[in-house]
This record gives structure tokens, sequence and C-alpha cells, in this order.
């Protein structure tokens, strides 16, 4: 049978660059984050991905690759990868890393070959073109940076694709020789024992730009691109950077023969606007609109990541009241659709509604992704340009630089944040393990009751219907047992009544605070951006052995 682990993991992303700098040079390291793994295990992080690590010239924060088999100078050593995947192995974490083969870095030595010369070997390693169509600006990633997906090459005397910033040519997928470098890749990071790869920019692998194939062979790059993963390690997956309407989404899992998960951009857009109009209406529609995934696919759940929070898929007008309720000035939005703010700020750092948001990234169905720096509540930086907003370094303790790096201020990789309400003085990781009432402490806890739900995972979802539209009622329903959330997203008290419930007998499990156990199980009071999750009772003779990983 598969090894289904990833259906219950709480995955926890990192750059290694701002996370812990081991020797005082500003950049954070492998060593570095070797030494924090402990944090990591201790705050019950089961799977780990790592933002691009590799040799580059940092055009776009590692996302534009010179170098596939390496890790950055600047990071550490193959070595001391290697020490950290052992350290990892022990304490039970498994590694997912980046796979950035959309494009590569301009200066990677196939694109150097590719531009010199129109006989070159590797000149059909990218796609070039003499007389390119005019750019639709829907088609710019970086709108704000790039005005076309074609840039002239003097020293080719064409022109090269590039969907994101002009220093990342797009690789020819459609060249049976690439898609064997791309498996080599997979195989040289599986040998090294990651256990899969957040696969970057996924759509943009299919998009049949210059028709040079049958929209048929792109899709089926997903199927190569399982296979070889599958090949080399059945347990390892694959994490699609895929941000598509609910339509495409079967076009990603295939029958179970392509990724095993994606990013749930889609609810995530309908869980913002849901929380501007404190209605839970649009959140409940999205559910409702994702398609049944094959029995090994996966939602990642998140709230925000590494990029702006965008919010393509909704209308102008739903746009700005996304924008109107948190990012209200333009400096906090990004390429006109998107916010480039982390949560506490969005939400004037309101301790009850950050923990209402987090409790939906726990229990709505699928698996959760913490970043950096949530656990405590990290701010951002909005004086740092585009997405550098919040990408800050991590905040240990109220040392200089946040215990960060003992490097001088000027040399830090990117900037600590050092005053204001956010300030590392005031927001850091000991003060806060020190604080049983601390966020970190509450994320210690909701990832322990989480991690005893396994029907979140892996059970099938219903929604119960309310009389508040501003609460949302759900179930996740497994042979094993039958877990029941509710959240109140509107700053009103309220006592919901339930239309109908399946289940009589309910315990309360977490909530945002210890309420008299319920009377009966259709009217439910719950606080101003209260939730309460329960598990129900009546569902007898479920087993707690072997649950994890089956479905
Ligand atoms: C993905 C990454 C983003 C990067 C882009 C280009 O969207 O998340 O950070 O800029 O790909 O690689
Ligand atoms: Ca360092």
């Amino acid at each position: 049978m598969q090894n289904l682990w990833y259906k219950n993991a709480i995955v926890y992303s990192l750059d290694v660059e701002t996370f812990m700098d081991a020797n005082g040079d500003g950049i954070g390291d492998f060593i570095g984050l070797t030494q924090q793994l402990d944090y990591l295990s201790g705050l019950g992080i089961t799977c780990l991905w790592l933002h691009p690590f590799y040799p580059s010239p940092n055009r776009d924060d590692g996302y534009d690759v010179m170098d596939y088999y390496n890790v950055d100078p600047r990071l550490g050593t193959l070595g001391d990868f290697v020490d950290f995947m052992q350290a990892a192995q022990e304490r039970g974490i498994r590694i997912l890393i980046d796979l950035v083969v959309n494009h590569t870095s301009i200066q990677h030595p196939w694109f150097q070959a590719a531009r010199s010369s129109s006989s070159s070997p590797y000149r059909d390693y990218y796609v070039w073109s003499e007389h390119p169509p005019a750019t639709d600006p829907s088609e710019l990633v970086f709108p704000d940076a790039e005005d076309s997906i074609w840039e002239y090459d003097e020293q080719a005397r064409a022109y090269y694709l590039h969907h994101f910033y002009k220093e990342q040519p797009d690789l020819n997928i459609s060249n049976p020789t690439v898609r064997d470098e791309i498996r080599k890749i997979i195989h040289f990071w599986l040998t090294m024992g990651v256990s899969g790869f957040r696969v970057d920019a996924v759509p943009y692998f299919i998009k049949n730009v210059v028709e040079l194939v049958a929209q048929y062979e792109l899709e089926s790059f997903l199927v190569e691109l399982r296979q070889y993963v599958s090949a080399r390690n059945p347990e390892a997956v694959l994490l699609a950077e895929a941000n598509v309407e609910s339509q495409s989404v079967p076009l990603y899992f295939g029958n179970g023969d392509r990724m095993h998960m994606l990013f749930s951009f889609f609810v995530n857009q309908k869980k913002f606007l849901a929380l501007a109009r404190q209605d839970a209406t649009p959140l409940a529609e999205g559910l409702q609109q994702l398609p049944d995934l094959p029995r090994s696919g996966q939602w990642l759940n998140f709230v925000r990541h590494h990029d702006e929070l965008t919010l393509d898929q909704l209308s102008a007008a739903e746009q700005q009241e996304v924008f109107q309720a948190f990012a209200p000035d333009p400096a906090m939005q990004i390429y006109g659709r998107g916010i480039r703010r982390r949560l506490p700020p969005m939400i004037q750092n309101n301790r009850q509604h950050l923990e209402l948001i987090y409790s939906l990234l726990f229990t709505l169905p699928g698996i959760p992704l913490l970043r950096y720096g949530d656990e405590i509540g990290m701010g951002d930086d909005l004086s740092l340009p585009d997405r550098d907003s919040v990408r800050t370094p991590m905040q240990w303790s109220d040392q200089p630089n946040g215990g960060f790096s003992q490097a001088a201020v000027e040399d830090l990789a990117k900037p600590v944040i050092s005053e204001g309400d956010y300030g590392y003085q005031r927001v850091n990781v000991a003060a806060q393990q020190r604080d049983p009432h601390s966020l970190l402490n509450w994320f210690d806890r909701a990832i322990r009751i989480r991690k005893q739900c396994p029907e979140l995972g892996c059970g099938q979802l219903h929604l119960l219907e309310t009389t508040e539209p501003a609460v949302l009622a759900h179930c996740c329903s497994h042979p094993s047992g039958v877990v029941v959330a509710i959240h109140n997203l509107s700053h009103h008290p309220c006592t919901i009544a339930l239309k109908s419930n399946p289940y009589s007998n309910l315990a309360d499990l977490f909530g945002d605070q210890s309420y008299e156990p319920l009377q009966d199980s259709l009217t439910i009071p719950i606080a101003a951006y209260g939730y309460r999750w329960f598990r129900a009772l009546d569902i007898v003779g479920y087993v707690r052995s072997n649950q994890k990983g089956t479905n």
C-alpha cells in the first residue's frame, strides 16, 4: 500500500538565508538551520519545505538557479546539507525542496551556451523566436518589472521566452533532453534523502505559448514527473504551485498519476473575501466548488507564504473589498492583484482574529502550511521592495539582530524588523517560550490537537447549514471518526442554530475559550471571532490505531 504520510503532515516553510546564521557572516546557513531543528520538532512540525538554496545570482531570491546540483556557498556546502538531512531524519522531519525548472537563471551555463551559437546543443533547451507575438498584459507575472515575455538577446540574435523576470529564461519542456535533465535533478536530490519537491510555476510548463507541441503532450509531462519521482522513491511527493481555477484542478491530479498536492490558492482567495466581509458564504461556496481529489491527492492550505497574497481569481470589485479591509494603502499592495503584508499587521494584531484565521488553516480539508515567523506573529517591513516586505529574518530573541546573526547590521542578508510593535525586542521566540499565553504556545497546542484529528486530512468534507451567515460549520468524516468545526468570522458573538446535524454527541476538543459542554448539538454558542472543534462521540467502533495516512 502506498505510504500517504503527507495526508496529515504539518508543513513549515523557510528560507535558509533568513532563518539562522551560525557563522556570523549575516547570512542564514544550513548549520544554523540544523541547530534549530529541535525548535521545529518541539513545535510539532513534521515536514519542512525549503525555498531554493542553489547557487544563484539572486535576481529572484534564489528562484533563478545557476547550478541544480549544489548548495549556494553563502548558505553552506553539500556536506552541510547532508548533515542537515541526517539531523532532520533523526527527528522524523521530512524535507521538501523547491524544484525550479520552468526556467533557469540567465547565468546558467546552459543559457550561456544556448545564446552563444544557434548550432549549440543547448540552443533548443530554451524557447526562441525571431518575431515573437505581442505580449498580452495578463501574461506578465511581474507587471511592475517587465512589459513583455520575450527579450531580445544580442548574442543569440533572437528573442527568448521568459514568463518571469527577463533574467529567468524559460526552459523548453517539449525538448526530451531538457526533460531528461529534470529527471536527473530529481533523482539526485531524492538520493540525498529529500521526501519530495515543491514544484515551482507548474501551469507555465504546460502553457502552449509557441504552439510547439500539442496540449496533450505538455500535460503528459506531469505524468512523466510523477514517474521520475515514484521510480526513485514511491513515498516522495510532488507539491505543485498552481494557482488555477477549480475546473482546472483535475488536470493537475489526473487520476492519481500526476501531482500529489496542490496549494489551495482558490480557497485561500475565497477565504480572504469571506474574512473581509465577515461572511462565511464565499468560503463555503469556494469549498463546494472544489472537485473531489483522487485518493492520493491532498490540498495544502495556507494563509500567507513568501509571495504576494494573490487575489487574481476574485473580481475587481471583490479585490477592492479585500484591499479595503486588509491593505488599504497602495504601498501594501503589489502587481495590481495582491497584498505584500504578513497577516498580523493586516488585522491590527488582533489575537482573537489571528487565532480564528489559523484555526481555519488547521481545520479546512487538507493539511496546514506555516511559514517561519507565523507562530510568533511576525510583522512585515513595507520599506523593503516588492515581496521582500515579508522575507525578513526570523526573530529568535531580544538580542542584537533578533538573535538571527552576530554580524553587523549592515551585513545582514535582509534587514531584521527592529522597531515598533513587530520589532524583535517585542516579538521573538525566547520571550514567547516563557509566556504560557503566547501565540507560540497557542500554536503548540493547536498543532498537538490537529495531529489527533487525522480526519481533517483524510476525511470527507460536509458543510452544515447554519442560521448565521458569518459562521462556517463543517465536518470531516472518515471511517475512523468525525471532527466538526465551527468558525465565527464576525466580531459579534452569536449562538448558531444548525438546520440539521447528523451527530448528536459532540465533545469539545479545542476552542478560543473553554465553553460549557453543549446542551444539544443543534444550538452552539460561539464568541466573536470564536472557533470550536468537536469530536463526534456517536461514531462508535472507530479505530484509533492505523488511522494516519489511511483513507
Ligand atoms: C514562484 C515563486 C516565486 C518566484 C516565481 C518564479 O511563483 O513562488 O517566488 O518569483 O515562482 O520562479
Ligand atoms: Ca552564515
